[in-house]
């Protein structure tokens, strides 16, 4: 048999170690996507119309909007998907024209007889409808064409940054639509920092009102189950000793779980099934790269304070007591409360219900015992 031919035979993986790609399975994220889901189907009312979606680094934020849009596409919704930037009102726009558009066609094609669609058809987009400060006035327009097709917009936005003008100006007039009853769902997504500033702004403050979802560690059982499902879904086993293995490894993290499966499903190469030394290797290599496309970008933001305070957490193996971060850091309360928060915020760390506080980011306080040594040493 000829080398390309076993290539085409050999299963491929059906991990997804990469930002922002939708993985074959969710884990830990079915009730959320059911819930959101009921949106599409029923906007009127439904809590969850405009909803903003919070995590750390890695904890699939970009890949649940994504899915939710894939949702509303199957639902007959239209989907216009950006990052926050200057140009995203512009970009929404096209998204939703073209998406429109398309659909025109279709229930052209759909209705030779029937429901009389001359007065859809043919949109025509002057120069006057791209100025910005028209934005409002075209978006209402094409809402209009949509309900007649009785079609809703999801707009979704990514990277949340809560000092862009553009972001004011969506929110502002999303809660026009709401108000003119539009069939319009508007979901964000960001770090805890950068969405607590946006939903602080004065201008931004009926964001106060939207559903939040934190997207936190996920059980240890569904890691277990979606782990399986994986693995069995690109034509291979594991056993229960490697599946624990992982999920041990895995410590709930969305990012960390497509990294473990991806390198254990390499380690087993041409075996059908995935033993617990496979992933044993897969896991040590994991860590490593988690360092270097998490760690080192989260550790670059943060300020001196922020890093004395982890540095002064991780002497503890478990967890941190307040009194013992004042008595290493040699500083009051208060000082402990304002970083605990930034860095609560930040999904770095979190509050034990015993108020005492440990490491949220499975690995990080190994990192930051590293980074202090390397500090030592300069
Ligand atoms: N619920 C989940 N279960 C398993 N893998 C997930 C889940 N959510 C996201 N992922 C994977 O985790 C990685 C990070 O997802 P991403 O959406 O880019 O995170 P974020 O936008 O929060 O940084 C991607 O490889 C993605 O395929
Ligand atoms: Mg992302």
């Amino acid at each position: 048999m000829q080398a390309s031919d076993t290539s085409i035979l050999k299963p491929s993986n059906p991990f997804t170690p990469i930002f922002g790609k939708v993985p074959p399975y969710f884990a830990g994220r079915e009730s959320i996507i059911d819930e959101i889901s009921s949106v599409f189907q029923d906007p009127d009312n439904n809590p969850d119309r405009c909803t903003l979606f919070v995590g750390a680094r890695g904890t699939g934020k970009t890949a649940l909007l994504t899915h939710l849009g894939r949702i509303a596409e199957a639902s007959g919704w239209i989907c216009a998907d950006v990052t926050a930037s200057n140009d995203m009102l512009e970009e929404i726009r096209a998204q939703a024209e073209r998406a429109t558009q398309h659909l025109i066609y279709k229930e052209d094609q759909r209705t030779i007889t029937g429901l009389n669609i001359a007065g859809i058809g043919g949109i025509s987009w002057s120069k006057e409808n791209h100025r910005p400060e028209t934005w409002r006035i075209t978006m209402s327009d094409l809402l209009e064409k949509l309900s007649e097709m009785h079609c809703g917009l999801l707009i979704t936005v990514d990277e949340v940054d809560p000092d862009l003008e553009a972001m004011e100006r969506l929110v502002t007039t999303y809660q026009h639509f709401v108000r003119e009853d539009r069939k319009v769902a508007l979901f964000m997504a960001g770090l805890p920092h950068r969405i607590n500033s946006l939903v602080s702004g004065d201008s931004t403050s009926f964001l106060r009102r939207a559903a939040r979802y934190q997207l936190g560690s996920i059980p240890r059982y569904e890691v277990v189950e979606a782990f399986r499902l994986t693995v069995e879904s690109g034509g291979k086993t594991i056993d229960d000793g490697a599946l624990a293995y992982a999920a041990d490894a895995i410590e709930g993290f969305p990012y960390l779980f497509q990294l473990v499966g991806y390198r254990s499903w390499n380690a087993s190469s041409d075996h059908g099934a995935i033993s617990l030394e496979h992933v044993q290797q897969g896991a040590k290599l994991a860590r490593e790269e988690l360092a270097t496309r998490i760690f080192d970008a989260t550790y670059s933001e943060l300020s001196e304070h922020d890093k004395a305070f982890l540095i002064a957490m991780s002497e503890d193996e478990a967890q941190s007591k307040r009194s013992d971060l004042m008595q290493r850091l040699q500083k009051p309360s208060s000082h402990i409360t304002v970083y605990k928060k930034r860095l609560i915020e930040q999904g770095i760390i979190e509050e034990t219900p015993g108020g005492a506080f440990r490491f949220a980011l499975p690995g990080f306080k190994e990192y930051i015992r590293g980074q202090a040594r390397d500090e030592a040493s300069d």
